[in-house]
């Protein structure tokens, strides 16, 4: 019985342990945070990528490769090609008529992101 005891103990701080030290392993939210894309791109260099296989664009601030992304988006390709190689925050902001993307596409878009605008 004693022995059980001593037994159920010894597992039981090695458990308490192993979440600790795990715990501390694991990169924190910032760090992780950190790791996303930081690189700056100038607007001459988002402009090098306008076509619908290699388009990137600049949105608030953030630059994106959205080449995977253009047959999947739902307008006709025209709508959003026009912008690719583009300062593109009005454009997406409003749809070009006055409506704003969803917070959906909003979370999408993260999905694309390579880095910064260098608004030097
Ligand atoms: C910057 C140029 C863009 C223009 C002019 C544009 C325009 C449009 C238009 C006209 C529609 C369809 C009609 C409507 O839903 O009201 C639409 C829908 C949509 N677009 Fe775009 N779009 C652009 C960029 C993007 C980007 C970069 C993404 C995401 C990566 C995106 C994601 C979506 C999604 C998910 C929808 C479905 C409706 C919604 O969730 O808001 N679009 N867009």
């Amino acid at each position: 019985m004693k022995r059980i005891y001593i037994v159920a103990t010894l597992l039981f701080w090695l458990g308490v342990t192993a979440i600790w030290a795990g715990s501390h392993w694991m990169p924190a939210t910032q760090e992780v945070a950190a790791l996303s894309p930081t690189k700056a791109y100038s607007l001459q260099a988002v402009a090098a990528h306008n076509r619908a296989d290699n388009c990137w664009m600049a949105i608030n601030g953030q630059v994106y490769d959205l080449s995977a992304y253009i047959p999947q988006h739902p307008s006709a390709p025209e709508v959003i090609v026009a912008w690719c190689g583009k300062e593109a925050t009005t454009a997406y902001m409003t749809k070009n008529r006055g409506r704003p993307h969803s917070p959906y596409a909003t979370e999408l878009l993260q999905r694309y992101r390579i880095g910064v605008l260098d608004m030097r």
